[in-house]
């Protein structure tokens, strides 16, 4: 197995609007577009034509991370989010990427499984997971807000079955023409609730001391290195972050012992969620990551953009020793967003955050692009 090797990306200064080489691909810039869920796929996870519409606008990303996409059935978190275990997904996302490359973009495909996060209204399944325990909240299913199910603890064998559905759905990415897939490993879905104290009560070899957390995060990682080669592959991780009701208990624990097992496996890139170039944890993964690591900072939740649309953020990481820098709401708004952060024109806000997760082209594929002649001017 390759270990990581000094990343190309990480070679040249560090500029926000210069080339950097990722896995298998040249980025014209160091901004990636974050993974967002959109729901706006098929009832059943095939991706619709509007959602190639929407990322080919956004194809001037250095790289797209085109959003959490279920590897089987039982790992469906929301109703239309999008799915790539079978032939009709592969078709779906085809017409995708078909459309970002030729409008000149790169994408890679964000796998995600929920876990607990699930439910049968949605998927038509028991959700499973590490341990019984119930996300506290209401759950979004189609028919709407629900109460939650206590999720069945997973056993060996399903385990290992979902391993392997995340090898099979990279296969099926790379066949989509993704160059390579993102392992979710953040944010308190399956790969996280393994991580985290809370969510895992197991007694067995994946559960219990830091070693057995990380186990099945480290499987997942080697069976997708595996089926598509460590070139394309990358990992997201959010130390600390308490989304979906997380409470890892041992975040400093778990970091830099998984950090160190993925670095032994060596995928393209390690991807940090709210990462913050103060904050002494993110300061040692980045020392010991010696691979490409994408940083999405912390530009704060629910309230508006900054008017610099996030640039002196990733300007702060980029100096703080990541790669590149990933961008979510900013990149949502403004199609053109690096044109916009080159040229230091205003970006469009949220619109309605009600829009982020329903169908159609509203608060989607309408944000409007400023014109060439406006940005030149600076406007
Ligand atoms: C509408 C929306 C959907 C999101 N969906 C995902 C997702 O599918 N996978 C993921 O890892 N993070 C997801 N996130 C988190 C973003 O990738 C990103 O980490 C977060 O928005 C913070 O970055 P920002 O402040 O630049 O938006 C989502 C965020 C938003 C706003």
């Amino acid at each position: 197995m390759t270990t990581n090797s000094a990343p190309a990306a990480a070679s040249a200064a560090r500029d926000l609007f210069g080339p950097a080489r990722l896995g298998p691909l040249d980025l014209p810039n160091r901004l990636v577009m974050a993974p967002m869920t959109r729901n706006r796929a098929a009832d059943d996870g095939t991706p619709l034509p509007i959602m190639a519409e929407y990322y080919a606008q956004r194809a001037g990303a250095g790289l797209i991370i085109a959003e959490a996409t279920t590897p089987n059935a039982v790992g469906a978190t929301y109703p239309n989010i999008p799915a790539i275990y079978r032939d009709t997904h592969v078709e779906g996302w085809r017409a995708v990427t078909d459309t970002v490359h030729a409008a000149g973009g790169r994408m890679f495909l964000q796998l995600q499984h929920g876990g607990r996060i699930g439910h049968p209204e949605t998927s038509g399944l028991h959700p499973v997971a590490p341990s019984p325990v119930p996300f506290p909240d209401a759950m979004h299913t189609p028919s709407g807000s629900r109460p939650p199910v206590v999720p069945r603890e997973m056993t060996v064998e399903e385990i290992r079955s979902t391993v392997q559905d995340f090898a099979n759905a990279a296969r099926n990415a790379v066949a989509a023409g993704f160059a390579g897939v993102e392992v979710h490993a953040a944010n308190g879905y399956l790969l996280h609730q393994f991580l985290g104290q809370d969510t895992n009560r197991r007694t067995d070899a994946y559960g219990g001391p830091v070693a057995h957390r990380i186990r099945f995060t480290v499987e997942v990682v080697r069976a997708v290195v595996d089926a598509i080669g460590a070139e394309r592959v990358g990992v997201r991780i959010a130390p600390g972050v308490t989304a979906n009701a997380m409470a890892e208990g041992d975040t400093e624990a778990i970091y830099p012992e998984l950090v160190a097992a993925l670095a032994e496996i060596g995928p393209a890139y390690l991807h940090v969620v709210f990462a913050d170039p103060d904050q002494p944890l993110f300061r040692e993964l980045r020392a010991a990551w010696t691979g490409v690591l994408i940083a999405n900072p912390v530009l704060g939740w629910g309230g508006p953009l900054p008017e610099d649309g996030g640039k002196a953020a990733a300007e702060r990481l980029l100096a703080a020793g990541a790669d590149l820098i990933a961008l979510g709401r900013p990149f949502l708004a403004n199609p053109d967003l690096v044109d916009r952060l080159r040229g230091g024109a205003p970006v469009n806000q949220v619109r309605d955050s009600g829009l982020m997760y329903t169908g159609g082209a509203e608060g989607y594929t309408d944000y409007p692009a400023l014109d060439r002649a406006a940005l030149a001017a600076g406007v």
